[in-house]
């Protein structure tokens, strides 16, 4: 391989860089417990480790029949090169990291017939979608799928935008080895630009054999971030697109913990987040992508020959989570032939305007240090695990809440910690009406969104969609596995 000659030096940059870890060229022999070990990914990668196709092409649809999307997915274990020449022994679908793209247009019916060759038990959630009940992949509503089982998911894309796909069982433990996968839903409203691509964001805790480091309970507190950064499954890829235009990204953070607070050095445009456009494109200089959320953005092709870099800002999510340097995910090299697109519209639909709550529910987003509770113990460890819950209740001591669909509801949720939580509610959409008092700059509609430390964050919730009980959560997926969970019965 060509990068051969380059390829110590570019993985000292990537993993090597923080002196008291390990020697040149060689990950850390303990893995990190503590935030700093996100500093292992330098600002700067020069040399890319990877330059093959960024996105993997998307799933190929087995339906003949017109408004059907049907796939087949395998979760398996499966040896993934994540830079050239290191293999690293994750959990993948059909063999791939990120899993297939699955495609559709709003109203297909989508169809996945799913086989679990895993050595445990598992599930898949339709992150974002609003699908029935008892297709959401959620405990409470599927018996997990044992290892050699079979389950056929069967639901409706509803809504434009970019999903994802993942487990919902030891989500924690299941989704950093690997098992992800995005969505993406088209209506007829999409604006013209020159390229579009899948970026799915993750990072692995690697230990020095380059295979994942063990899971522990020293991961719990700020969720387990990884020293290597992956985007579309590999370390530092690279992007060539055409010169010209406009470009768009839809990014979705399947991250177990890390932010990442993206920029490109120069100003983008933000179409939606998560499963809607918003009312007209945003310009921005950069855009917070917390575990679980999604951002799909647009940005201006460059003249041949010149390269731009998507890259993430340190940023402070509690527990000195901010003291780590920026890191490069990507560059991006305009080549070829120089292609122009139309301006993008100035506006998009204009979104419902939803109606006045009806009732109004209260949560507190809560961690109580070292209590020995039931689900302390979870993947090894030791005593002084952190608990983490809500209104007083570590899942699934949380008495269900209650609610009728197609009312409209106001919920108050308030974070009690000192660090962010990514609040992620199924079946759902919200809009955000107030944050400490604020009003948000413009609206849009979420199934996620981040509670900074000691906020609080009014979300309007129209229970529009499916009646059952629905959960809602932290997707730090270690807190969510450790109680921060609750979930609501919607009444038809
Ligand atoms: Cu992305 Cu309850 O999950
Ligand atoms: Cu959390």
């Amino acid at each position: 391989m060509r990068l051969v000659g380059s390829m110590v030096t570019a993985l000292s940059l990537v993993l090597g860089c923080s002196g008291e870890h390990g020697g040149h060229g060689s990950v850390p022999s303990e893995p990190l417990a503590t935030p700093s070990d996100v500093g292992l990914v330098p600002a700067v990668i020069d040399t890319p480790l990877w330059t093959g196709p960024i996105a993997p092409d998307a799933v190929a649809n087995e339906s003949k029949e017109a408004g059907v999307v049907q796939v087949t997915l395998e979760a398996a274990p499966s040896d993934v090169e994540i830079v050239a020449g290191q293999t690293v022994r994750l959990w993948t679908y059909n063999g791939l990291l990120p899993g297939p793209r699955i495609e559709a247009r709003v109203g297909d019916l989508i169809r996945v017939h799913f086989k679990n060759s895993l050595p445990e038990a598992t599930t898949i959630h339709w992150h974002g979608l609003r699908v029935p009940a008892e297709m959401d992949g959620v405990p409470v509503a599927q018996t997990p799928i044992e290892p050699g089982g079979e389950f056929t998911y069967e639901f409706k894309a509803e809504d434009a935008g970019t999903f994802w796909y993942h487990p919902h069982v030891r989500s924690d433990e299941q989704v950093e080895r690997g098992l992800y996968g995005s969505i993406v839903v088209r209506d007829d409203a999409e604006p013209e630009t020159n390229s579009e691509t899948t970026i799915v964001l993750d990072d692995v805790l690697l230990g020095e054999d380059w295979q994942l480091a063990t899971f522990s309970e020293r991961h719990a507190m700020v969720g387990r971030q990884g020293n290597v950064i992956l985007v579309n499954g590999h370390a530092t890829p690279e992007a060539t697109l055409a010169p010209g235009g406009l470009h768009r990204m839809r990014f979705v953070n399947a991250a177990n913990a890390r932010y990442y607070r993206l920029s490109l050095g120069e100003d983008f445009w933000v179409l939606g987040f998560d499963g809607a456009k918003l009312e007209r494109p945003v310009r921005v200089s950069e855009t917070l992508l917390v575990p679980g959320a999604r951002v799909d953005v647009v940005f201006a092709g460059q003249r041949d020959g010149e390269r731009l870099a998507w890259r993430t800002l340190s940023y402070e999510r509690g527990h000195e989570t901010g003291s780590t340097a920026d890191a490069k995910l990507f560059d991006v090299t305009f080549a070829g032939e120089t292609r122009e697109t139309a301006s993008l519209p100035d506006t998009f639909a204009e979104l419902p305007v939803l109606a006045e709550p009806t009732a109004t529910k209260l949560l507190a987003l809560e961690e109580s240090a070292a209590a020995a509770g039931p689900h302390a113990g979870h993947g090894g460890g030791g005593d002084a695990a952190p608990v983490f819950s809500i209104n007083g209740k570590v899942f699934p001591d949380f008495q269900p809440l209650r609610a009728v669909l197609g009312t409209t509801e106001e919920w108050k949720v308030s974070n009690t910690t000192e660090m962010d939580h990514p609040f992620h509610l199924h079946g759902f959409r919200f809009e955000v009406t107030d944050v400490d008092g604020a009003a948000p700059p413009f609206r849009a509609l979420q199934d996620t969104v981040n509670i900074g430390a000691m906020q609080t964050v009014t979300l309007r919730v129209p229970l529009e969609g499916h009646p059952g009980t629905w959960m809602f959560h932290c997707h730090i997926l270690e807190h969510a596995e450790r109680g921060m969970m609750g979930q609501v019965d919607v009444e038809p």
